[in-house]
């Protein structure tokens, strides 16, 4: 039996939803879905996606080698992210990466001088800050003129000006991510019109861009991850097709992170102790922020349920870790089945930002991922 806290990954649910999203993709002629692998780096997560054919976004040099060690394609990697250190850049030139997602100009420079120094070109996306509003967690949202986020929509023609005059640099098109967790398809169709302007700016300036890329962000049911396991991909590409005026052969790139994989974990810890406090109830289990930070981070919620007992003798319960911090806390109020010391609970939907956010705090040891497959071999 495997030591608790621990991530498990369903990998049928994995490989249905990478299926999804391979149907509704292939409605769009010369659409390319990238998987956003900071969501999740589990080695056996990464297989599946890689077979699945998906491409790569990345925002670190970390990421880049990480994917590259699991087989992905360096020729299907955006490396994306505000601040590239020199190193990054380097790692990315080295395995001829198909192209850098610029977010300003100094950014801009430093790439054309060390590719310069390579003797490479680099291809570059610019991402644009379309002032376009998520209705999503503040921390979030990345697409408004207020985040640290992208080139100023007003720049735009002046950085791809600033691209022609860069010898080692090759501009192919633009580059927008508006948030995360973005369940109503409403926010997209506003960022397509805000592309749509951008590209009519383009036209009339007689710039071709050969790629549009709208970054990720579309959302899962956190309320009803059982009934919902896998997102509406069919909605969120059809929002595209339908409302996106692409150019002849242009290609349409996506980022999706949380939505590839984030119903396919759950985080799996014990109950050490029920302790009864005043009017309140806790459930305190061997899992703390460290295993999972998004509820402590964004106030998110994740579903949680009681593996052991699944009786309707129901109680409420606030379900917190071991950590010395108030803001240990998975949920408060939860209504579960009658909960003991020893009983195995699942927290559901913890498939994207889960492990990999996990830290060393209070010198905790790391949570380990393992597959449904692992654990059935693990039983028998
Ligand atoms: N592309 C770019 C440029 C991004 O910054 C992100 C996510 C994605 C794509 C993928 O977005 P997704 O499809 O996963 O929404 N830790 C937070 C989410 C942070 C998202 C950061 N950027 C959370 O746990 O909710």
């Amino acid at each position: 039996m495997v030591a608790t806290p621990y991530y498990i990954y369903d990998t049928k649910l994995l490989k249905d939803t990478l299926d999804a999203i391979n149907k509704a993709a292939s409605t769009i002629e010369n659409s390319h879905v990238h998987y956003a692998v900071k969501a999740c780096t589990n080695p056996k997560v990464l297989d599946i996606i890689c077979e699945a054919g998906l491409g790569i976004d990345c925002v670190s040099g970390g990421e880049i080698e990480t994917v590259i060690n699991a087989g992905f394609n360096p020729n299907s990697i955006m490396f994306a992210g505000v601040g590239k250190a020199d190193w990054e850049i380097q790692t990315a030139l080295d395995n001829n990466i198909f192209c850098f997602v610029v977010e300003s100009i100094p950014e801009l420079e430093v790439i054309n001088e060390i590719a310069g120094k390579n003797n490479k070109i680099a291809q570059v996306c610019l991402r644009i800050n379309p002032n376009v509003g998520a209705h999503t967690h503040a921390n979030i949202v990345t697409g408004l003129s207020e985040n640290k986020f992208g080139i100023n929509m007003d720049d735009m023609m002046d950085v791809i000006k600033k691209c022609s005059d860069l010898a080692n640099i090759k501009f192919m098109g633009l580059h927008f991510h508006i948030g995360s967790q973005i369940l109503d398809m409403k926010d997209f169709e506003a960022l397509c019109r805000r592309i749509n302007e951008l590209q009519d700016k383009l036209e009339a300036a007689n710039i071709r861009a050969e790629i549009i890329d709208v970054g990720g962000g579309l959302g899962i049911d956190y309320d009803n991850p059982e009934e919902n396991p896998i997102p509406d991909f069919d909605s969120y590409f059809s929002v595209f097709r339908n409302t996106l005026k692409l150019r002849p052969k242009q290609q349409l790139h996506f980022e999706l992170g949380r939505s590839v994989v984030g119903q396919c974990g759950r985080l799996i810890t014990k109950v050490l102790y029920v302790k009864k406090s005043g009017p309140k109830q806790f459930a305190i289990v061997d899992a703390g922020f460290t295993d999972l930070i998004r509820p402590a981070l964004y106030n998110a919620r994740h579903k949680i349920i009681n593996l052991s007992n699944t009786g309707d003798d129901l109680e409420t319960y606030d379900v917190v870790g071991p950590i010395c911090e108030s803001s240990d806390v998975f949920d408060k109020d939860v209504r579960l089945s009658k909960t003991k010391r020893g009983d195995v609970l699942a927290i559901l939907s913890a498939g994207a930002y889960g492990e990999i956010m996990a830290s060393q705090y209070n010198c905790r040891k790391l949570p380990q991922g393992y597959t449904t497959e692992d654990i059935m071999t693990d039983n028998k």
